[in-house]
């Protein structure tokens, strides 16, 4: 039986004094030896740079020169490194010391499916292309560090970066950090993995001290960080807003020098997110490499410090030759070169059709998928999602994008005249204002905008429900869009904004015939639309194809593929840092920049004081490990639709499960393989997943794990043998007793199947 971990939900005190324990044990350097990185290639070069620098010159390197830009040295022939805002497209050219666009012509650029959306592929090769098609664009405009890919681990369902992040499963989350930092870096483009670490939550991100126990911190939130760097010898990170454990994390230590470096073999350089840097002499020493986009720190400051003998030239020296490792690994663009032709290219367009084609996830099809189109039929588009464009909005991470198919224009272009489509907007979507953030409306005003909202709803249900009594069938286009998923702030809840639950009920009772589309990053409540949906799908903000590949899923083109990275939660309530009430929200400070929000006093505050918990700043992971699934399966808890799921238009069969030997030592590969068949009529690509259940173990764990997976075309009737690979030295874990990585040999049960939710066959062996 697996030992449940010790969490009280109705306590958090155990946790909170052992997270808290955690900051005062001084982590040690695993005993792993740390991955050979390519950039160390550089190094006897940079002495000789190095040793023809003034210090002016290397501290001059140290700090944002513009907004995107720091200085390389002119007279020894080292360009500046130019940093490009990704991680889902190329973000527009801005001015140097500002963020106002200098619309230009060319910088615009393909917008490619948002971080959840590829990670519902499954895919890695996928990943790896993605990169690919990234670090062209990145070039095209002269840029070295593309700021993505974007991987820390989604805790919250309502987290506003949900959408560019990947997985609540820290194993899918690496497996496609590798692909994308290699398809980047394979095509000369550094990447920069952001945010390092513990972003997970948007509310309070300037200001909040995330307090995670070691072996969450290793096992869960770590694993993306640490695989992009071994894996893939990632070039470039990002220090994240938040402090961890005690520590800002562009200055934390035990992050950047003791865990990045020391211990997983990182060479290159770490840059601050913008305006996360707090301190000079902390920032240098403890690992930060450029403060970006200001030199508040690491400017005169910083030469100051050398002067007066507190910051030693060694380590100026030490933090100058990890850029120009980075520097002479990436060449640079000569200026001429670069812009000379419009970012976005048709052979990315087609990366960004092929990952958004194998991202839609099925829900639920009570046979109305595909679209049957033979008697041209009458479909009521309804829905603001439908013609919404979802490439910019919500601050950063915006991309002007060349073009956008909405799902409504999809449809348009692969029905053609083979039904007779008609729209109605159905509801009035959310509207990001800077305006409305930074000034509070007087009450006359809010109370005249509610009514002036409630006028504009109620005729766009009329419109809506004329359209929908008019149809054969319904498409019903929702979810959030970019005001509602944002930097800088987490939803409020995960139900359907603008009413839309009130207004697909006002539907079904006119015409019950509805397929229903979420176009959303995010975890949606769907107990409404689940019950008055006949279809229900769900297609991400999904990029410059996004709208023919779903129209080429709904008519049946193609079957949907995609697989949920994160589990729906059947309530909110039900998830881990909601049940458990320790997701800090409020206060004061509420962020939206970093660098906007003013220092509070209980940042300043003594620890014994922050631990308060009602104090906004300061988040307990008292959950530990059980994020996501591994909460809800601990827990024996119901969920909407489980991690891992996705139907397709045809049927799959698993048999023979088969383990190659029935013991495995410690440096084993486990090998598992299943035949799969396509039992179904049309073509369709399973994602067959691996997940481990420890049966009589020595730690605690939780239910399941997942440890592999494969994405697997088959045509009708087709028969595959899948072979799976785990290494036994994957199922280890996080010993804070002895800081290091650690095995649990012990009896485990292999369990496959397609989903979180549904093993269809399970076999044990033993670990000894
Ligand atoms: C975001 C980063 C982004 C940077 C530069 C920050 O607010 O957190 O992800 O790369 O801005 O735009």
């Amino acid at each position: 039986m697996t030992i449940k971990l010790n969490i009280k939900t109705d306590s958090m005190k155990l946790s909170k004094i052992l997270a808290l324990a955690a900051i005062a044990i001084p982590l040690a350097v695993s005993a792993t030896k740390p991955h050979k990185s390519a950039l160390l290639q550089y190094d006897k070069q940079i002495d000789g740079i190095i040793s023809q620098m003034t210090l002016e010159e290397k501290v001059n390197m140290l700090h944002a020169k513009h907004m995107f830009v720091s200085a390389g040295v002119e007279r020894l022939g080292i360009a500046d490194m130019r940093y490009a805002d990704g991680p889902f497209g190329v973000r527009e050219e801005m001015q140097p010391n500002g963020w106002m666009p200098l619309n230009w012509e060319k910088d615009k650029a393909t917008f490619f499916p948002t971080g959840s959306a590829l990670a519902a592929t499954w895919s890695p090769e996928l990943a790896y292309s993605y990169g690919t098609g990234m670090a062209r664009e990145t070039r095209l405009r002269g840029k070295d560090m593309i700021l993505g890919p974007a991987i820390n681990i989604q805790r919250i369902p309502t987290g506003g970066r949900t959408y560019e992040y990947l997985s609540e499963d820290p194993f899918l989350s690496s497996q496609l950090a590798v692909g994308y930092t290699k398809g980047a870096q394979d095509n000369g483009v550094a990447v920069c993995l952001k945010h390092f670490a513990l972003n997970n939550q948007e509310n309070n991100r300037g200001t909040v001290n995330v307090i995670v126990g070691e072996r969450a911190m290793r096992e869960i939130y770590l694993p993306p960080f640490r695989a992009a760097v071994e894996e893939a010898d990632a070039f470039g990170a990002m220090s994240a807003y938040n402090k961890v454990n005690g520590w800002w994390c562009a200055e934390n230590d035990i992050l950047l020098n003791k865990i990045l470096r020391d211990e997983w073999g990182f060479a290159g350089m770490v840059i601050s997110d913008w305006g996360g840097t707090h301190s000079t002499v902390h920032s240098i020493k403890n690992g930060l490499n450029v403060e970006m986009p200001d030199k508040k720190y690491f400017g005169q400051a910083l030469l100051d410090s050398v002067k007066a003998g507190i910051v030693s030239e060694e380590i100026i020296n030490l933090r100058v030759r990890e850029i120009l490792r980075v520097r002479l690994a990436i060449k640079p663009i000569p200026e001429n070169e670069a812009n000379t032709e419009m970012t976005s290219q048709p052979a990315q367009q087609k990366i960004a059709y092929e990952v958004a084609s194998k991202s839609i996830v099925l829900l639920k099809n009570e046979d109305v998928l595909p679209l049957q189109l033979k008697n041209k039929p009458v479909i009521a588009v309804i829905g603001a999602n439908a013609t919404q464009i979802m490439g910019s909005g919500g601050m950063g991470a915006g991309v002007k994008t060349l073009y956008e198919i909405t799902p409504l224009e999809g449809l348009k272009n692969r029905i053609g005249d083979k039904a007779e489509i008609i729209f109605a907007q159905g509801y009035d979507p959310v509207v990001f204002s800077f305006a409305d953030m930074f000034r509070k409306k007087t009450p006359e005003e809010i109370e005249k905008q509610t009514q002036e909202k409630k006028v504009i709803a109620e005729k766009l249900t009329k419109e809506a429900l004329e359209v929908a009594a008019k149809a054969n069938i319904i498409l019903f286009i929702g979810g959030n869009n970019r005001a509602v998923e944002t930097e800088g702030s987490d939803r409020k809840d995960i139900f359907l904004p603008s009413g839309q639950d009130e207004l697909i009920r006002k539907i079904a009772a006119v015409n019950p015939n509805i397929v229903t589309v979420l176009t959303s990053g995010a975890p949606n409540d769907l107990n409404v639309v689940k019950q008055v949906s006949k279809a229900l799908l769900i297609s991400w903000f999904n990029g410059t194809e996004g709208g023919n590949a779903l129209a080429d899923v709904l008519v049946g083109n193609i079957s949907p593929s995609g697989r949920l990275p994160f589990t729906l939660p059947a309530k909110l309530e039900d998830s881990p840092a909601y049940a458990l009430g320790n997701f800090p929200q409020g206060g004061k400070n509420a962020d939206v920049f970093a660098n906007l929000v003013a220092e509070t006093e209980a940042v300043e505050k003594p620890k014994e004081e922050a631990a308060k918990s009602d104090d906004p700043n300061t988040a307990y992971y008292s959950e530990e490990s059980l994020v996501g699934y591994r909460w809800f399966d601990t827990k024996n808890l119901p969920v909407m639709y489980p991690f891992g799921y996705g139907l397709t238009y045809t049927t799959f069969k698993y048999t023979k499960l088969k383990i190659d030997k029935k013991t495995y030592g410690k440096n084993d590969v486990i090998a598992v393989s299943v035949i799969l068949k396509n039992t179904g009529k049309v073509a369709a690509e399973e994602v067959a997943q691996v997940y481990v259940h420890r049966i009589n173990p020595s730690v605690e764990w939780p239910e399941k794990e997942l440890k592999a997976f494969t994405r697997v075309p088959l045509n009708p009737g087709e028969t595959k043998t899948v072979t799976l690979e785990i290494p036994v030295k994957n199922l280890q874990y996080w010993n804070e007793k002895k800081q290091a990585w650690d095995d649990d040999l012990c009896n485990i049960e292999l369990q496959i199947g397609s989903s979180a939710g549904e093993m269809k066959l399970k076999k044990q062996i033993a670990l000894k």
